[in-house]
C-alpha cells in the first residue's frame, strides 16, 4: 500500500506563509538599530547593555561552590574533593595568568588539570565581555 503523503505535505506548506512573514518582520525593523539614538533622547555614553548585572548574575552560579566572597566556602562545596582554593590566596593569584582563569571558567578544571567538579561553561566563549567580568570579579577577592 502506497501511504498517504498528502497530511503531512500539506502542513508544512500550510507553514510556509508563517516563516515568511517570521523572516521578514525583524528587517523591517531596521535590524540592529536596537542601539540607535531614540530622537530626542540625549545619546547614553556608550550604551552598556548592563554588563555588570550580566556579570553580577553570571558569578552568583560560581558562588555556589566558590563562595559569595570567593573564600571557596559556597554551600556546594561542601562535598566537594578537592574543595575550591579561597581566591583570595595572594601566591595563587600572581601564579596564574588571566588567560588560565578564562580557560578555567569556559572549559573547566579537566582542561587545566584541576578537579572536573570545576564546570565548563561554553557560554561565556563568545561573551568575552562577561568572562573578562568574572575574572576581574576572581582578581578582585585577591588578599581579601
Ligand atoms: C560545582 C561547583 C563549582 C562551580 C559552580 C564553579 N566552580 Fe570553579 N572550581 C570548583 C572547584 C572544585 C575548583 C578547584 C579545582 C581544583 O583545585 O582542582 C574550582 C576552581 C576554580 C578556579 C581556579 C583554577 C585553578 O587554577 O586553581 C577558578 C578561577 C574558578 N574555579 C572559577 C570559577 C568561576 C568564575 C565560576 C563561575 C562561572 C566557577 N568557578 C564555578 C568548583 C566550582
Amino acid at each position: 500500500m502506497v501511504p498517504d503523503r498528502e497530511p503531512p505535505m500539506a502542513n508544512k506548506l500550510r507553514n510556509v506563509p508563517f516563516l515568511l512573514v517570521a523572516l521578514t518582520v525583524p528587517s523591517c525593523g531596521g535590524g540592529d538599530d536596537l542601539d540607535a539614538p531614540i530622537p530626542g533622547m540625549p545619546p547614553v555614553a556608550s550604551a552598556p547593555k548592563d554588563l555588570d548585572g550580566q556579570v553580577k548574575v553570571a558569578f552568583e552560579a560560581c558562588a555556589v561552590c566558590h563562595g559569595t566572597s570567593g573564600h571557596g566556602d559556597g554551600p556546594g562545596a561542601a562535598s566537594l574533593n578537592p574543595k575550591p582554593r579561597t581566591f583570595a590566596d595572594v601566591a595563587w593569584q600572581d601564579a596564574v595568568t588571566d588567560e588560565h582563569i578564562q580557560k578555567t571558567i569556559v572549559f573547566g578544571g579537566a582542561a587545566v588539570g584541576k578537579s572536573p567538579m570545576m564546570p565548563a561553561n561554553p557560554q561565556f566563549k563568545d561573551q568575552k565581555d562577561v568572562l573578562a567580568g568574572l575574572v576581574k570579579i576572581v582578581r578582585g577577592f585577591k588578599g581579601k
